[in-house]
């Protein structure tokens, strides 16, 4: 991140940082590029901005955001007052309930779990992420270089059925990416870690 705010600078590119699932808490910073110590120059977010309510917006710095010409820019649904209260009231919610701080608490419990599970089920390559952001690799063998798509596709049927939500993602479609809620009680996030649990030793005992 810092070599390509580097090159941005070097050839007058402006940087733009996609935080529309990373931003508002959910790697533990209220940006996820805070974590590299660099400034963008223009942010998008959505998605948590407004607790789920439709709301997205650009952050910038002055000279890019103030270029358009008054009216110069526009939506259909732009400045939505009910998304515009929803953000102000996740902002606050955010502060009162130290959300940034309870991302990086739970992501540890959540990360600590995971971890245990890599060592019991040989088909858990990886556990990666930030905050509450993270992401399971399933392979064959523990081998990073044997993706297991097939199994990722079995793992996630199997939590659908013991209703648990799970996406699938990944260039190899063999990464299982979890991405609870900020404000998830912490027991029902242990019970979803014990429906993954269980998903894990169905789809891989078959
Ligand atoms: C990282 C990222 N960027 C951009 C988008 C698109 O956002 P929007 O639908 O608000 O344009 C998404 C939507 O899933 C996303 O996850």
């Amino acid at each position: 991140m810092r070599q390509l705010r580097a090159l941005c600078d070097q050839h007058g590119i402006v940087l733009i940082m996609d935080e529309i699932q990373t931003g508002f808490g959910r790697t533990g910073r209220t940006f996820a590029h805070e974590y590299a110590g660099i400034e963008a120059d223009l942010i998008t977010v959505a998605k948590s901005l407004a607790g789920g309510l439709p709301l997205s917006a650009v952050i910038g710095k002055a000279d890019i955001m103030d270029a358009p010409a008054p009216g110069g820019l526009g939506g259909t649904y732009a400045g939505s007052p009910l998304g515009c209260v929803a953000g102000l009231a996740v902002l606050d919610v955010m502060a009162r309930e130290r959300l940034n701080e309870r991302a990086v608490t739970l992501g540890g419990v959540m990360t600590a779990r995971l971890e245990n599970l890599r060592d019991r089920f040989n088909c858990i390559g990886e556990v990666r992420g930030l905050g509450m952001m993270i992401a399971l690799e399933l392979v064959k063998n523990r081998r990073a270089d044997s993706p297991d798509a097939e199994l990722t596709k079995a793992v996630v049927q199997a939590a659908g059925r013991r209703g648990l939500l799970l996406l699938s993602c990944g260039v190899y479609g063999n990464v299982i990416r979890l991405l609870a809620p900020l404000t998830i009680p912490e027991d029902e996030l242990a019970a979803g870690l014990d429906l993954l649990e269980q998903s894990l030793a169905e789809a891989s005992a078959s």
